[in-house]
């Protein structure tokens, strides 16, 4: 089959959908107490894709030439009977995988791994419990993330990959302490270049720490040699036999193989992490389209596309509206 390519003749292989804009955290840099706090308008039950809906758009999806599906949030584990959502997806011929910021892990693990998901990737920011609790802002500990990686490692959720957003002055002091906690273990420590995501988290290009000072941090206490693999992160292998892996989209943007749709929770389809302005499929379906006419819609809309902000960041104008990572989830 022939994949799908955009206007710059770039494949759409992956999906991303988000099935909740909720979280149990307030990360600083995603979800600021002081915005995301008990008036945030969240979307109401109603406004959400059901389980239904959500495998309908799959399914076109991967008639289109998707093989990879991620679950996403906010956090996805707040959603109700997600491994049921999971069952429906397993019966198609894709990888699931799930993003998540991990302390629902212990709970839910063994019944997400039973109902067909594959992997999980989960978000720690620190080891040293005042610094993770300064980032996160919400009661919940390291300790806990690390009882749900192991969950998850338990019932066959691994490789296991981790993101740490590196912020100026929060976390670069934990680099080498995640390095090292996660080394001789299968379990990927990925390095994220803080970005200007969503417009409620005041980002300043002087609070990213480029990721040729990531390289250097590791790189001055243990070896890094550079493994030739077409992902997100740019990897590494540890003389250990670790693995440690770089995303690097602001100072060296990759969007010339973006290969990702995304999907909100609330069914708006989004051809970039920096968009502003959604393709409403939700209000489409339940206006009683067609599959074969929803199919269209999508193909047309890929053949567009044309996004590719990061490697044109500094011609955009800050001010414009972006939509907020806890509604699009990564
Ligand atoms: P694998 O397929 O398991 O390698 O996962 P992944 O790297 O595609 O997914 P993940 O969600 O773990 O990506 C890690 C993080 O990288 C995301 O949460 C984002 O912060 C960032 N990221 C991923 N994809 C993109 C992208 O297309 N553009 C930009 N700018 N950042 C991205
Ligand atoms: N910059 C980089 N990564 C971010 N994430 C959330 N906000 C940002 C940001 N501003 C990461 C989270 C999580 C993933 C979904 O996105 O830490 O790992
Ligand atoms: Fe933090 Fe992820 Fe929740 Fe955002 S969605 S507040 S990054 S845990
Ligand atoms: Fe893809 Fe947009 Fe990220 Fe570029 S900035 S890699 S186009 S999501």
């Amino acid at each position: 089959m022939q994949p799908l390519l955009d206007s710059l003749g770039r494949p759409l292989l992956d999906l991303r959908v988000s099935v909740t804009d909720r979280c149990n955290f307030r990360c600083t840099y995603c979800m600021p107490r002081n915005i995301f706090g008990k008036d945030f308008p969240f979307l109401e039950k109603e406004m959400i894709m059901s389980f239904e809906e959500i495998d309908r758009i799959v399914k076109i999806f991967v008639a289109l030439g998707v093989r990879k599906v991620r679950l996403t949030g906010g956090e996805p584990l707040l959603r109700r009977n997600l491994p049921n959502l999971i069952s429906m997806l397993s019966m198609m011929e894709i990888e699931i995988a799930l993003t998540t910021n991990g302390v629902l892990l212990p709970r839910y693990a063994p019944a997400l791994s039973a109902a067909g998901l594959d992997r999980v990737t989960v978000s720690l920011d620190a080891i040293d419990e005042a610094t993770f609790a300064s980032i996160t802002d919400s009661g919940h500990t390291v300790a806990a993330v690390m009882a749900g990686i192991e969950a998850a490692e338990s019932v066959g959720l691994g490789p296991i990959k981790i993101n740490t957003v590196v912020k100026r002055n929060t976390n670069e002091n934990e680099i080498f302490d995640l390095v090292t906690r996660f080394s001789n273990r299968d379990v990927a420590v990925r390095f994220i270049e803080y970005m200007d995501v969503g417009s409620t988290n005041g980002w300043k290009m002087d609070e990213v720490v480029p990721a040729r000072e990531i390289r250097e941090i590791i790189g001055a206490r243990e070896p890094l040699t550079p493994e030739n693999k077409n992902e997100v992160a740019k990897m590494y292998s540890l003389d250990d036999g670790g693995k440690v892996g770089i995303i690097s989209s602001v100072t060296e943007p990759f969007c010339s193989n973006c290969s990702r749709a995304r999907i909100s929770a609330d069914g708006r389809l989004y051809p970039c992490l920096f968009s502003s302005k959604g393709l409403d499929l939700l209000s489409l379906m339940r206006s009683g389209v067609s599959d074969s006419d929803l199919q269209g819609v999508i193909e047309n809309f890929w053949s567009n596309r044309d996004d590719r902000y990061s490697e044109n960041r500094s011609h955009h104008n800050s001010n414009r509206h972006r939509i907020e990572m806890s509604y699009i989830g990564g």
